[in-house]
């Protein structure tokens, strides 16, 4: 059975009812997390509570994120589940009629959901390079997905399996995750602005990579330079760290095998998921 969480009452998925005058549903108007629970503990929960707040605070919904982590840890408790991905939205809640604005008054709508899933270490895989078609608000988590929803879909369609993305031939982000390239002993990762989210597992490969020994090095990186890296890869929760030896267009990645310092970095994020909060 798979449980949720709506507005603070626990119940299986099935019982769970949204109104169609939802602003999340009318207009994609809210904010979400995805989050990996390891060994029986949520996965970097700090860091997932900050970013929670960093976008609601953008979009100026008034929720309380620690409420919300209260629900995080019932509804895990309920589930039984110990190694798990965490869903979580919120919504800015149910109107009387449509109106763009938001309404003087708001109870936002609160939805988190718990499903049984395992981080597991990536095989290579094909990433398709497209332009960057989303809006220019990317450091916002929005639950307003279009232009990564088809993306990913277009990555699907030609049997790859990430699409990385590019604004101006410079490379923003991939559609479910952030970039990175490896070359000789350096980590390259495109600098934090609006055009990127700021990625709970970007954050941790960083910090892992000094203990590895890469110098790691925030700086725009050309589309048209993938191709002639050690290494690429991508980085979220779910998927943990995926190397990406293909690209389309591009080509082969290097020379189309995994590196050292690729190998050595994922398994210092395997041993930190596993044995850290
Ligand atoms: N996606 N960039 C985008 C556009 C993303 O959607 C995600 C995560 C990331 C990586 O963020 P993190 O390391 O915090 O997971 C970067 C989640 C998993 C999703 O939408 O399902």
């Amino acid at each position: 059975m798979t449980w949720c969480c709506l507005n603070g009452t626990i119940m299986p998925i099935e019982q769970a009812a949204i109104s169609p005058m939802d602003r999340g549903f009318l207009f994609g108007d809210g904010v979400y997390e995805v989050m990996a629970r390891v060994d029986g503990r949520v996965r970097a929960k700090s860091l997932h509570k900050a970013r929670l707040q960093s976008s609601l605070d953008a979009i100026g919904l008034p929720v309380s994120v620690d409420d919300v982590f209260t629900d995080v840890d019932r509804l895990t408790e309920k589930a039984g589940l110990w190694d798990a991905k965490i869903y979580l939205q919120v919504t800015r809640g149910v109107v009387s009629a449509r109106d763009h604005a938001f309404p003087s008054k708001i109870s936002p709508t609160v939805f988190l959901t718990i499903s049984e899933f395992a981080v597991v270490s990536q095989k290579p895989v094909t990433a398709i390079v497209r332009p960057d078609i989303r809006w220019r608000r990317n450091s916002i988590k929005s639950v307003s997905l279009l232009g990564n929803v088809l993306l990913m879909q277009e990555a699907r369609d030609s049997g790859a399996h990430e699409a990385i993305l590019h604004r101006d031939n410079l490379v923003t982000e991939a559609s479910t995750s952030n970039v990175f390239v490896i070359r000789r002993q350096s980590l390259i990762t495109p600098p934090l602005s609006d055009l990127i989210l700021p990625g709970i597992t970007r954050h941790l490969v960083i910090e892992l990579a000094s203990t590895i020994g890469l110098d790691v090095i925030e700086e725009p990186i050309r589309v048209d330079s993938l191709p002639d890296a050690h290494g690429v890869f991508v980085s979220s929760s779910t998927r943990g760290l995926m190397p990406i030896v293909q690209l389309d267009p591009g080509g082969q990645v290097g020379d189309g095998q995994l590196t050292q310092a690729f190998m050595e970095l994922q398994a210092a994020y395997d041993e930190r998921l596993h044995h850290h909060e």
